[in-house]
C-alpha cells in the first residue's frame, strides 16, 4: 500500500540524545532554539512553542479577552480541532462559506456573517495554501476584527511573499503527521511583544515566575524532548515542501483533464506546501467518491477523506447555543466531494506513477 502519510523522524536521534543526556527534558533551551528557528520560518519576531496545535488556538483566542457571547468567524470546512479550540476559549462561533477554488473561507461570506459580537476572524489555511488574506486582512481592519490563523496545516506557506502566521495570530500544528512533527506540538507566532508575552506567561499556568501568578492559565508547555525531534526537519523545511511540490507536479500533469475530476490548483500569488493534494470527484465521475476510494485502495493507492461532513454537522454540536450553524451549500458540496491522495516527501518516481496509472484506470481514461 503507497500510504496517504510517512513520518520520518529518524535525523532526530542525536538531538533527542542530547536533550536525555542533559537531563532537562520538560520546557528547557532546546524549545528555546525550535522557537527561534520557527519564528524564522514564519517570518516573525516571536513564536510561542506550546503542546498541540489545538492549544495554540485555545491560547491564542484566550489572550484577546473576549467577553460571553462574542464570536468568532471560523471555515465550516476543517478539521474539528478548529471548532473545539473555539468553545474551549468560550467564545461563540460563526461559519462563512468557502469558495472551491482554494477550499478556503469565502472574503464575501465573511463579509456576509460579520455581526455587532463578531470579534475574531479564524480562517484556516487548508491543505497547506493560504486564505485570500489579502481580501481579508481589510475587511478584519474595518470591522475591528483580531486576526488568528488556523495554519495547522501550512508551516512554511505563503501569499504574496509574507509567510502563513504573520498575518495575524499564526496557530501551528506539529502533529505526527503534518509537514514538519514534533509527535505532538503545537507553536503561535507574532510579531506583537506584548502578546507573544502574555502567551508565555499563559502556557505556563499563568506564573511569570515561581509561584506569581498573573492570570488563571495552563499547562499548555511543549518539552525539550519533543522539540528536538523537530529541530532537524525546520532545517530541512525547504527540502521538505519542494519535494511536496514536486510530487503534487506529476500528479498535476499525470491527472489533468479526467472526466470528473477537479485537480487542486495554486492560487496567484500563493506557494502551496501540500500538506495534502486533494481532488474532487464530481458528477461527471463514473463513479461515487466513495467508490473512487475503495478502487484506489484495492490497488494499493492509499487516499483520505479530509473532511467527509461540514465541521458542525454532528449531534454533539446541534444543541450547543455557541455554535451557530448556518447554510453553507459550498463547503456542503465539497465535502462529498474531495478525497486526497498520497503526496507525501518519501513517494518514489514508480510510486507517483502507480498512482497516476491506477487513478486513469479507475476513471476509464
Ligand atoms: C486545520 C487544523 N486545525 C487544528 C489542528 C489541531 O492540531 P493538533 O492536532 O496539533 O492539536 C489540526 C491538526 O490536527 C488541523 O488540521
Amino acid at each position: 500500500m503507497i500510504p496517504i502519510t510517512v513520518v520520518d523522524v529518524a535525523d532526530a536521534e542525536p538531538y533527542v540524545l542530547e536533550v536525555l543526556r542533559s537531563g532537562v527534558i520538560a520546557q528547557g533551551p532546546m524549545v528555546k532554539r525550535f522557537e527561534d528557528a520557527f519564528a524564522e520560518v514564519a517570518g516573525v519576531e516571536h513564536a510561542v512553542a506550546v503542546n498541540s496545535g489545538t492549544t495554540a488556538l485555545v491560547a491564542s483566542i484566550e489572550v484577546l479577552d473576549l467577553q460571553p457571547g462574542d464570536e468568532v468567524i471560523t471555515s465550516p470546512f476543517t478539521f474539528v480541532a478548529t471548532l473545539n479550540a473555539i468553545l474551549e476559549a468560550g467564545a461563540s462561533v460563526r461559519f462563512a462559506d468557502i469558495r472551491t477554488e482554494d477550499f478556503n473561507i469565502d472574503p464575501d461570506a465573511v463579509a456576509a456573517a460579520v455581526g455587532p459580537r463578531t470579534k475574531v476572524l479564524m480562517p484556516v489555511h487548508l491543505y497547506g495554501q493560504m486564505a485570500d488574506m489579502t481580501k481579508l486582512m481589510p475587511l478584519a481592519e474595518q470591522h475591528g476584527l483580531a486576526v488568528v490563523e488556523d495554519a495547522a496545516q501550512a508551516v512554511g506557506a505563503t501569499l504574496d511573499g509574507k509567510a502563513a502566521g504573520s498575518y495575524g495570530l499564526g496557530c501551528f500544528s506539529l502533529y505526527a503527521t503534518k509537514n514538519i512533527t514534533t509527535a505532538e506540538g503545537g507553536v503561535i507566532t507574532t510579531s506583537d511583544a506584548a502578546l507573544a508575552d502574555r502567551l508565555r506567561v499563559l502556557r505556563n499556568q499563568g506564573m511569570r515566575a515561581r509561584y506569581q501568578y498573573e492570570m488563571a492559565g495552563h499547562n499548555y508547555r511543549l518539552t525539550d524532548l519533543h522539540a528536538a525531534v523537530g529541530i532537524p526537519q525546520l532545517e530541512k523545511l525547504a527540502q521538505i515542501t519542494e519535494a511536496r511540490q514536486r510530487n503534487a507536479e506529476v500528479l498535476g500533469k499525470g491527472l489533468a483533464g479526467l472526466p470528473g475530476l477537479e485537480l487542486p490548483a495554486v492560487l496567484p500569488g500563493r506557494t502551496h506546501v501540500w500538506h495534502q493534494y486533494t481532488v474532487r470527484v464530481t458528477e461527471d465521475a463514473p463513479i461515487t467518491r466513495e467508490e473512487f476510494s475503495a478502487k484506489l485502495l484495492e490497488k494499493g493507492i492509499g487516499n483520505g477523506i479530509y473532511y467527509p461532513k461540514v465541521v458542525f454537522d454532528y449531534d454533539c454540536y446541534r444543541d450547543n447555543p455557541k455554535v451557530i450553524a448556518s447554510d453553507v451549500p459550498v463547503a456542503t458540496q465539497v465535502a462529498s466531494q474531495v478525497l486526497s491522495l498520497p503526496v507525501h516527501p518519501k513517494l518514489t518516481e514508480t510510486e507517483l506513477e502507480t498512482i497516476v496509472d491506477g487513478i486513469r484506470e479507475v476513471l476509464g481514461a
